[in-house]
């Protein structure tokens, strides 16, 4: 057997296998106040395995922190039982589940933020969008952030991560990627700040040393992951030097002694394959300067996740799109079993359909049996 399929320690947890759900956002929590819906405790049940990890799907962490409607939140005590409900359902079925914990900076509308102009480190033109009652629609102006305001925005994180841990979840990633507020911080397309937050690397990761040191402060750094995506082109982020700025946050990261590092290869751009047929990239440069695990995603298939392992440029992949319809996947690719076809439209808000109602293979084959 490869070494995707063998156990793997990360951070406090020795997981079976290496086969890891990566996290998406579904839209389908209840409205009002963003309830983790007993459809999503279905999905994560279905997707967790004995041993394997699932990366629960961005939850912001204040109402501000918001960019899309029917997207999950963690802020207020009307989401505790539903939280708890998701960490559960993968304990019932002997996986480690880990919240992915966000503030989408820029990328939010006032409609969706309780009346809240979006923030950033500064202010620069942004051509993304937003999801309100009114559909996607052109993200709305932001304003620059006041340095006065970051320990209260630090201190959302922190309190998400107290309510994740009495969620009873094995601990949190922190949104790193995907050009949301921390990668604002980071690149210096969008950070111009000339006070600590700006600058040089070294104060542009300021805000992400801030918001990892608080959710150590909780979880324990053995508890807590970070999701990066250097060259990734989704939320219009941009650096003049990906490689030196990435490199400084794999060593900072490192230092810190977290459970994993988790790299979106920038062949995908969010939901979607950007690059057809582009290899790893950036996991296989940042392999060097984290000595802890890797988690490698974006536009992986069997072979290539078996490949990236063997090499040792990853310790693990995650899986986004296969896994929205495969279940049982970790079991699928071990047994190099056919896979379902994911179904694109169904991934932004709906019921259960193409949702929670994807058999697994032995469901599937049992079905075709009794025809
Ligand atoms: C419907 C959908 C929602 C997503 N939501 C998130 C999210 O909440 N947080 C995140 O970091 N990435 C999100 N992503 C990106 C995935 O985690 C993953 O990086 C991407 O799908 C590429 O992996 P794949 O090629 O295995 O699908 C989402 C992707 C999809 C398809």
């Amino acid at each position: 057997m490869t070494q995707l399929f063998k156990s793997v320690k990360v951070g406090a947890y020795e997981l079976d296998h290496g086969v890891v759900l990566a996290p998406m956002t579904r839209l389908r929590t209840l409205q009002p106040g963003d309830i983790p819906s007993p459809m999503m405790a279905d999905f994560y049940g279905q997707r967790a395995s004995q041993g394997g990890l699932v990366v629960i799907e961005a939850a912001s962490v204040s109402a501000q922190a918001r960019s899309y409607l029917g997207a999950a939140s963690i802020y207020h005590d009307g989401q505790d039982a539903g939280w708890k409900a998701i960490a559960d359902a993968v304990h019932a079925k002997g996986g480690r589940a880990f919240l992915q914990l966000i503030h989408g900076g820029r990328q939010s509308h006032e409609d969706v933020a309780d009346g809240a102009q979006p923030i950033a480190p500064s202010v620069v033109p942004f051509e993304g969008v937003a999801l309100t009652k009114d559909g996607f629609v052109p993200a709305s102006p932001h304003r620059a952030v006041g340095i006065d305001e970051i320990p209260g925005l630090i201190e959302d994180f922190r309190q998400a991560a107290v309510r994740a841990k009495k969620a009873g979840f094995d601990g949190v990633e922190l949104h790193g990627a995907n050009g949301y507020l921390v990668d604002q911080f980071i690149q210096d397309g969008t950070n111009r700040r000339t006070d600590e937050y700006g600058g040089p690397v070294e104060n542009r990761v300021r805000f992400l040393r801030e918001a990892l040191e608080a959710l150590i402060s909780v979880f324990g750094a053995d508890r807590v992951g970070v999701r990066i995506s250097p060259s990734g082109e989704w939320g219009g982020v941009t650096d003049s030097d990906t490689q030196a700025t990435f490199t400084h946050v794999a060593k900072v990261l490192d230092s810190y002694k977290i459970a994993y590092l988790h790299v979106i290869e920038p062949r995908v751009k969010g939901d979607d394959t950007l690059h057809a047929g582009q290899g790893v990239v950036v996991t296989s440069w940042l392999r060097p300067h984290f000595s802890g695990p890797i988690i490698a995603a974006g536009g992986f298939d069997r072979q290539g996740a078996i490949a990236i392992v063997e090499r040792g440029d990853a310790d693990l992949v995650a899986f986004g799109r296969h896994f929205s319809s495969n279940p049982d996947l970790p079991y699928r690719l071990a047994h190099n079993l056919p896979l379902t076809p994911y179904v694109r439209a169904a991934f932004w808000g709906g019921d259960e359909t193409h949702y929670s109602d994807f058999p697994t293979y032995a469901e599937r084959e049992a079905a075709t049996e009794a025809v």
